[in-house]
C-alpha cells in the first residue's frame, strides 16, 4: 500500500473567514472550500480532513455536509469529543473522524489526546461512530499507555502527532522519530492502523521515514502555505513524491 496523504483544507477556511465570518452566504465569498478538495482530489489526495472546531473559527458546519455530499474520496473529520460536535458527525457520516483535544485558546491543536483520562466517554463515541460507519481514530503523543489506551477502547486507527517531532531539530528530533517508532510497533502489533500528522513539511518529512507501518499523514499547513506560490496542485505533487520515497511504500 502506497503511504497515503490526507490533505488538511481547514487553512482555505482560515483565508475565507478572515474577510467573510461575518457574511456566510454573500454571493463573492472566497476561496470555495469543495473546489480547494476538489482540487486536493485531482492532485492525488487520498482523502480530504477538515476540524470542525467548537468555535467554528475556519471549517463551519455548512462545508462539513457539503464536503461529505460532493468530494470523490475519503472524508476524515477532525472533532473534539462533544455532544454538539458528535451530533453532526453522526449526521455527517465521514469515513473517518480523527478525535482530537481541543482547548478554545490554542492557535492550533496542542498535545495529544489524553485516552487513558477519558476512556469511558471516548468509547461510547468510538461505538456510536463505529456502528455508523465510521472508523475512528485517535489522536494521541507517541506514549505507549495512549497507544493501549486507544485499543483498548476499540478505536480502529492512531494518529501519531508529530508536532513535537517537527518542532525539534537535530538530536532532539531523532529522539522523537524514534518514540514514534516505538509507538508505531506497539500500534501495529495491537491491531491498529497507524497514521501521523501535524507540522508536517517536506522539509522534516524524510526524517520520519524511520517509522514504520504508517499508512496515512495528515498535511494541512504547510501544503497550503505552499500553495500560495505555486498552487494547491503543485504543492500537493510535491508532497506526494516526497512521500514515494517512504519504505513501506
Ligand atoms: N492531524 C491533526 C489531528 C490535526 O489536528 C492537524 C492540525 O489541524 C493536522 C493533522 C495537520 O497539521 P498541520 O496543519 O500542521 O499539517
Amino acid at each position: 500500500m502506497p503511504l497515503h496523504l490526507g490533505v488538511n483544507i481547514d487553512h482555505i477556511a482560515t483565508l475565507r473567514q478572515a474577510r467573510y465570518r461575518t457574511m456566510p452566504g454573500a454571493h463573492n465569498v472566497e476561496p470555495s472550500i469543495l473546489q480547494a478538495a476538489l482540487e486536493a482530489e485531482a492532485a492525488g489526495a487520498h482523502s480530504i480532513t477538515v476540524h470542525l472546531r467548537a468555535d467554528r473559527r475556519h471549517i463551519v458546519d455548512e462545508d462539513v455536509f457539503l464536503l461529505r455530499r460532493e468530494i470523490g474520496t475519503m472524508m476524515n473529520l477532525e472533532m473534539g469529543n462533544t455532544p454538539e460536535i458528535l451530533g453532526i458527525a453522526l449526521k455527517v457520516r465521514p469515513h473517518f473522524v480523527c478525535m482530537v483535544p481541543e482547548n478554545r485558546e490554542e492557535v492550533t491543536t496542542e498535545g495529544g489526546l489524553d485516552v487513558i483520562g477519558q476512556k469511558a466517554a471516548l468509547r461510547a463515541s468510538v461505538t456510536q461512530l463505529e456502528q455508523n460507519g465510521t472508523r475512528v481514530s485517535m489522536f494521541i503523543d507517541p506514549d505507549l499507555d495512549q497507544v493501549r489506551a486507544s485499543a483498548e477502547i476499540g478505536a480502529s486507527m492512531i494518529e501519531l502527532h508529530t508536532g513535537t517531532f517537527a518542532n525539534e531539530l537535530g538530536a532532539q528530533r531523532s529522539v522523537e522519530a524514534a518514540r514514534l517508532k516505538t509507538a508505531a510497533e506497539l500500534g501495529q502489533a495491537l491491531g491498529l492502523q497507524i497514521n501521523a500528522g501535524h507540522g508536517l513539511t517536506t522539509k522534516n518529512l524524510r526524517e520520519l521515514f524511520i517509522v514504520p507501518h504508517l499508512a496515512e499523514l495528515n498535511i494541512g499547513h504547510s501544503i497550503v502555505a505552499r500553495s500560495v506560490f505555486v498552487g494547491l496542485r503543485t504543492a500537493i505533487h510535491e508532497m506526494l513524491e516526497l512521500m514515494k520515497e517512504y519504505p513501506n511504500a
